[in-house]
């Protein structure tokens, strides 16, 4: 059996790590980092994300401030709060939760964002500087994917990196870190991609991020291949309270017979990417105040 990648193990000890340097930060006189959410609409899975990382803001002792708008917000009317937040010196982080109500252009909001306040990692400043030696504020989802495989001892240098989904939160940015700080040699796919079996199959590492329940499937894989999955889709499930589960790309029933090592969905990127929020914010409240 594979070894669990356990994301909320990872994130716990995380959070326990920026708990202790919240206290030695308020020790020395200094204020607690302080971290701001705009949420535009009601979108059920956007609630539960935003709740996932108020709890996290509290378990480290961050302050936090939400901001909730209606989904009917001008895009004008948005980006004169995300500019408010920029000039606030009490706010030294914050983010807009996605996806935005389709009048809203996500690319206009996400680049308004003052790059040293953007602990999404979303700036185009904050993409490039993946490739620099001394970045600020990474793209949280792929550093958390990275940070995960530092925190079991999973060597990537030299290794064959396979991503599947090449999209600008999570592929392409973790294609370039996975190059440059994990020194693997990276395939990036996308839905373009002929014959994407004959790319996976060759993965010593194999990440998948397209939002596609079972994408993944045994055939696909290669016996011992480290597999980690970006997925999260609601699919129906009466026997759930709520109604649906949450379903990664990879077939994990199957795949886990043949993996080294692999991430639950829910449980394993996930809480990774909350744990890289806290991170960044913490980075940019010390390069802030
Ligand atoms: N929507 C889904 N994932 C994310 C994320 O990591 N950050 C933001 N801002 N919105 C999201």
């Amino acid at each position: 059996m594979p070894t669990l990648l356990d994301g909320r193990k990872i994130s716990s000890d995380i959070k326990a790590e920026i708990k202790l340097k919240v206290e030695k930060m308020k020790d020395a006189g200094q204020r607690a980092p302080h971290l701001a959410i705009i949420i535009v609409g009601d979108d059920g899975a956007s609630h539960t994300y935003v709740d996932g990382k108020i709890k996290a803001c509290k378990a480290v002792g961050f302050d936090y401030t939400l901001m909730q708008f209606a989904a009917t917000i001008s895009e004008e009317k948005l980006l004169k709060h995300v500019d408010q937040l920029n000039s606030d010196s009490d706010i030294d982080g914050f983010i807009v939760q996605l996806p935005l109500p389709e009048h809203i252009s996500v690319e206009r909001v996400t680049e308004s964002i003052s790059p040293d306040k953007d602990v999404d990692g979303f700036v185009n400043q904050n993409f490039g500087s993946i490739i620099s030696d001394s970045p600020l504020l990474m793209p949280a989802t792929p550093f958390g994917v990275m940070e995960l495989l530092k925190r079991y001892e999973i060597d990537t240098k030299g290794k064959d990196c396979v991503i599947v989904g090449a999209s600008r939160l999570v592929g392409a940015p973790l294609a370039l870190m996975m190059s440059h700080t994990g020194h693997a040699t990276v395939t990036l796919c996308h839905k373009y991609t002929k014959d994407l079996s004959s790319h996976t199959q060759k993965a010593d590492i194999l990440v998948v991020a397209v939002g596609k329940p079972n994408l993944i499937t045994r055939e696909m894989v290669k016996e011992g291949a480290v597999v980690i999955d970006v997925g999260t889709t609601r699919v129906a499930d009466a026997t759930k309270k709520t109604g649906f589960k949450l379903s990664g790309d990879v077939d994990f029933e199957n795949v886990s017979k043949i993996a080294s090592y692999i991430t639950p969905v829910p449980g394993g990127v996930g809480p990774m990417t909350i744990a890289s929020l806290m991170i960044n914010t913490l980075r940019a409240a010390r390069h802030n105040q």
